[in-house]
């Protein structure tokens, strides 16, 4: 199947500011100079929050990765996860078609879809609300047929309730998902036969539909203020924890705890270990901004290729021209203010030192180059 991005397209995408603190988090859990190792986490991401995967978003992403644009793209259309024309504004639908569930109905869900949503896989309905596709076995063959509808699995499924569950969808509820034959998860259809003394008693449904009960974002879009943020040393407003300066300190301090015990706490604190870009950002925060020397246009000669900095991709060289800057030597010769001053212009702060662009700068004004300027010059990393 050709993947391509889709011929109309929304004109900007921006993270929620809690998506984006969460993101960033993402990023520094990976060593300087990785930072495209959270490609993944940042589209999915992007996709919890817009449904869907559009070209500004995959620019948002792989700027803030600084990766070239054609290498998020690589990414997002290999993987038929990542949907890359707008789906249903209530709920996507993926009926698995793979052997058990073809051979116990699937083609019945998929008349379903083709009869309620759209008669092609992809397609948005009239109404805009669903959209659906056939997927490979979601591996909850015991319970066939079965559909991933959001984030959850609807299993045992007829061609019926299968009806009926899109019409309630549609009328703004949320079934419960997990087994929709009255099975409790994947015992046999006939009752127990063996085990018969275990009881799952203490939840209404199984353990998977349960939680997805409880935490009701089934077929709800993530703006990031709903989950817990897996970094824990970036707060959600983005702040390292323990640093924001508009927190008022505590009019009593806490009651120390004996040294043995903050020694064990400080080995096991995540906050310890304060990320590359963390410190950075903060750094950054920290001076007082002056505006560097800026050009309206390159000298004679014509402007150095930025993109051998690394971290500079050519959204960020683009907007580096923009700012009045074409020369290596440019950038060499910024002070401490003169970063703060560029980082406040830039969208992602912190990354001028975490990637090192004057040092780097300082060697390529001098006419050496660097292991990453030599892979830009022999098109090993941008290929336009
Ligand atoms: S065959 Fe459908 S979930 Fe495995």
């Amino acid at each position: 199947m050709l993947r391509r991005l889709h011929p109309e397209q929304p004109a900007s995408f921006a993270f929620t500011p809690a998506n984006q603190a969460w993101a960033k988090g993402q990023i520094s859990k990976y060593p300087e100079g990785r930072e495209a190792s959270a490609v993944i986490p940042l589209l999915w991401r992007a996709q919890e929050q817009e449904g869907w995967l559009t070209k500004p978003a995959l620019e948002a992403v792989a700027d803030m990765l600084g990766m070239a644009y054609i290498r998020v793209l690589e990414v997002a259309s290999f993987y038929f996860m990542f949907q890359l024309q707008p789906v249903g504004t209530v709920a996507h639908i993926q009926i698995c078609g793979t052997t058990s569930c073809m051979i116990c109905g699937a083609e019945d869900l998929i008349a379903v879809c083709k009869e309620k949503i759209a008669n092609a896989p992809h397609t948005v309905s009239a109404d805009g609300k669903f959209s659906w596709e056939e997927v490979e076995c979601l591996g909850a063959c015991t319970n066939a047929p079965m559909a991933q509808i959001g984030k959850d699995y609807y299993e045992d499924m007829t061609a019926e309730g299968f009806s009926k569950l899109l019409d309630d969808l549609a009328a703004g509820s949320v079934p419960a998902p997990g087994p929709m034959n009255g099975r409790f998860s994947s015992e046999p259809l006939g009752g127990l036969t063996s085990l018969k003394e275990y009881d799952s008693g203490k939840t209404q449904y199984n353990a998977s539909a349960q939680l997805a009960t409880d935490i009701g974002d089934t077929i709800k879009r993530i703006d990031g203020t709903e989950v817990p943020l897996l970094t824990p040393w970036i707060g959600k407003d983005g702040k390292v924890a323990g640093r924001d300066p508009s927190t008022p300190v505590p009019a009593e301090a806490p009651t120390p705890k004996p040294a043995v015990k903050q020694a064990e706490d400080a080995k096991k604190t995540p906050a310890a270990k304060k990320p590359v870009a963390a410190k950075a950002e903060e750094k950054a925060a920290d001076v007082a901004e002056e505006a560097p020397v800026i050009l309206t246009e390159a000298r004679d000669g014509g402007a150095d290729d930025l993109k051998k900095l690394k971290g500079v991709g050519p959204k960020l060289e683009q907007t580096l021209n923009e700012l009045g800057f074409f020369h290596f030597d440019q950038i060499a010769a910024w002070t401490q203010a003169q970063i703060a001053w560029v980082d406040s212009r830039l969208s992602f702060k912190g990354r001028i030192e975490r990637d090192g662009w004057v040092d780097q700068a300082k060697a390529l004004a001098s006419g050496e180059e660097t292991e990453f300027s030599k892979r830009v010059a022999k098109g090993d990393v941008y290929k336009d």
